[in-house]
């Protein structure tokens, strides 16, 4: 057993706890046992199953077609492994617009279904009655503002949002609702970096920023986009940590020449009578 997984499960209250302590809080992406196993390892704070799955392993062009059988396919894969970060799992697009009773529905079978800990929905005061009955439901909510993927027809593409006097009196009004109605941390995404100072300063929960800035509580990145799969994807709010698309490439060219030229299998990979 590594040094990491004898710690004991973070819990919502210690990542609450940390923005009165001026602790950062770390989130990454995951969405399968074999990364959640590494990630595990890793003294990272929060694992988030983002609807982002969509893009990183379905190979959609959006978030917008993934499923809550998607979402739990996933969030299952990683609850099998991860002992110690705490668990958060998209809501996917649409499935708690239609009705608080649905909002319930669809977190409730994350958590029992899917092995979450906590959900996260995207949107602002719109949606402050699902989080409130989420919340009272005993389901910790993660607020997402600012560029909000799922709305990405309405908002013309992935852009920074919040410019603008009233755009960014708007979001820092959707971030007051969403605190009142019980989130327990608040992305943001795409925002300049002097509003989410601003939001990051007025309310008592932590805030994630992707894209924000550094006057955030704790920021959230792609597992997938901090690896380097894509050499092709290098948004500005991006600091890639590997370049794995590299690492997986050569490697599996190396296999593929030496199984057609017979290098491999040799006598070391063969068994003997
Ligand atoms: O879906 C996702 O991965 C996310 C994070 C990037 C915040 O929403």
């Amino acid at each position: 057993m590594s040094k990491y997984t004898q710690k004991a499960a973070i819990t919502v209250s210690q990542i609450v706890a940390a923005k009165a302590k001026g602790q950062k809080v770390s989130v990454v992406t995951c969405y399968d046992s074999a990364f959640a196993r590494l990630v595990d390892q890793t003294d990272v704070d929060i694992v988030l199953v983002g609807d982002s799955l969509g893009n990183v392993m379905l190979g959609h062009d959006n978030t917008i077609p993934v499923t809550m059988d998607d979402m739990l396919h996933h969030a299952r894969a990683v609850a099998r492994v991860l002992t110690r970060p705490f668990l958060c799992v998209d809501m996917p697009f649409l499935s708690y617009h239609l009705s608080v009773q649905q909002a319930l529905t669809n977190a409730g079978r994350l958590i029992q279904e899917g092995g979450a800990q906590g959900v996260k929905v995207e949107g602002g005061r719109s949606i402050a009655p699902q989080v409130r009955a989420l919340v009272e439901a005993g389901i910790p909510v993660m607020g997402h503002l600012g560029l909000t993927p799922q709305s990405v027809h309405a908002m013309g593409g992935y852009r920074v949002q919040g410019r603008g006097v009233e755009a960014a009196q708007a979001m820092l009004d959707d971030a007051r609702a969403l605190e009142e109605a019980g989130i327990f941390a608040l992305v943001l995404e795409m925002v300049p970096a002097e509003l989410a100072r601003r939001i990051t300063e007025t309310l008592k929960v932590p805030t994630i920023g992707i894209g924000a800035g550094p006057i955030c509580d704790g920021q959230v990145l792609v597992l997938h986009d901090i690896l380097g799969f894509d050499e092709g994807f290098n948004p500005k709010f991006l600091k890639k940590y590997a370049n794995l698309g590299k690492v997986v490439r050569e490697a599996v060219e190396a296999y593929d020449t030496e199984v057609k030229s017979g290098a491999f299998p040799g006598p070391d990979h063969s068994f003997k009578d």
